[in-house]
């Protein structure tokens, strides 16, 4: 389960933390890359030393060092990580994470992942009983962080209670079964397009769109994170997206076509998020166009519908997925493009709803499939909304 996988190992400052070296062995043992990343109060507990060899990687703990002056770059990091565990994770660092709070390299990295974060805490039973600890972790489960719950038994302080850190065989386990079961794209090849294209016009002139990008993407980090091999074609977005996506970035609707031809075919789902343009100008000058009249004219042409040539091709066990912004007759129009482009379901923005469409964080969509089924959801953020789709293909596919 864990080979290959790319391991992020957080160490906070607590006793628990010398169990840290078995379970640095044990993820190493099961085949995966392991990084730790320490909090300054870890290494009173457990030295770097021990932790860098038992991982075969330099371990991370300030952002930048005194002696070579090199800076550790927290996003990659967290970018770097298919997983992330956070064990033992103190009171302190717990309220931390809660609250957003970012005042060491490990709190920075956790703030730039997008992957799944497991949280094992570890402190004295009053601590962890206290109503702020118990506010806190429901915070990080809010938050999708899945929580490893200490266990009882005698305490550093020689109390006995519940407050030990679970021990690395079964913080192993139950990251195990939790990614079993939600694994459901494992095998599943999955191809995206995200963001808008760029017409261009001259050599410094396009015409594009306002489109962020923003929901394709979390599409493509939601699909890996249900075990899906991903490929995401992006149209220019200020975007990053994890490094176990496949990016292939693109900037004209004609490379977006080519690399969504190129990848077609070997692809179980196909999900069309971008917001294509619809025409190119006719010609590109070759110079920059100078300002002359009062008024210009291009002349454009149209492009190709990539989406409605995917339908033409699609084989029968391909899933396809389409985007519909309207802003009248929503439903009317969302419904003639599902069955002009052959689609699956259609995935229907309207732009009368607050909140939904380009530039914003958050998205209100209706799902209309091909048995006429149409689904409304709220207003929601758009990972939550990259969920409520994959669900949708999730219940299609069995
Ligand atoms: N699409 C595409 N290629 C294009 C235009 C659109 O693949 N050249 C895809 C989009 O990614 C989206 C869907 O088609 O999934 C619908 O896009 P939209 O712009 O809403 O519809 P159009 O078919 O372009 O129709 P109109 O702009 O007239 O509403």
């Amino acid at each position: 389960m864990f080979s290959g996988k790319n391991i992020l190992l957080g160490v906070t400052g607590g006793i628990a933390a010398y169990k840290t070296a078995n379970l640095v062995r044990l993820f190493k043992k099961s085949g995966a890359n392991i990084q730790v990343v320490m909090t300054p109060d870890a290494k009173e507990f457990v030295t770097p030393l021990t932790l860098s060899t038992l991982s075969g990687n330099p371990v991370h703990s300030v952002f930048s060092d005194d002696e070579t002056g090199e800076w550790t770059n927290h996003v990659d990091l967290g970018l770097w990580a298919d997983i992330l565990v956070i064990a033992p994770a103190t009171a302190n660092t717990i309220g931390k994470m809660a609250n957003g709070l970012c005042d060491n390299l490990l709190m920075a990295t956790y703030l730039s992942a997008k992957c799944q974060v497991f949280v094992a805490p570890a402190m004295d039973l009053d601590m962890y009983k206290h109503q702020s600890t118990k506010k806190n972790l429901k915070e990080l489960i809010s938050n999708g962080n899945i929580i490893i719950d200490a266990k009882e038994g005698e305490l550093a302080s020689g109390l006995v209670g519940k407050g030990r850190m679970e021990e690395p065989e079964n913080i192993i386990i139950q990251i195990e079964n939790h990614l079993k079961e939600g694994l459901l794209l494992t095998g599943k090849k999955v191809l995206i397009t995200a963001g808008p294209t760029y017409e261009q016009i001259d050599p410094v002139r396009f015409i594009g769109n306002n489109s962020s990008g923003k929901m394709g993407y979390e599409l493509a980090e939601k699909a890996v994170k249900l075990g899906a091999n991903v490929t995401l074609v992006s149209g220019p977005t200020n975007l990053i997206s994890s490094k176990s996506i496949k990016l292939v970035d693109v900037r004209s609707a004609k490379q977006m076509y080519e690399a969504v031809h190129n990848h077609q075919e070997t692809s179980d789902i196909i999900i069309m998020a971008a917001a294509v343009a619809d025409y190119t100008p006719e010609f590109v000058n070759s110079e920059k166009i100078k300002k002359q009249d009062n008024s210009l004219q291009i002349k454009l042409k149209s492009t190709s519908d990539i989406l409605a040539s995917v339908g033409l091709i699609k084989k029968e066990n391909q899933l396809l997925v389409g985007f519909a912004l309207e802003t009248n007759n929503e439903i009317e129009n969302a419904k003639s493009k599902l069955e002009k482009k052959k689609l699956d379901f259609i995935v229907l923005n309207s732009l009368k709803n607050k909140g939904a469409g380009f530039g914003h964080e958050t998205n209100q969509i209706s799902i209309i499939d091909k048995y006429n089924k149409i689904e409304e959801y709220e207003l929601k953020s758009k990972s939550d909304v990259a969920s409520d789709i994959f669900n949708k293909i999730i219940s299609l596919l069995k």
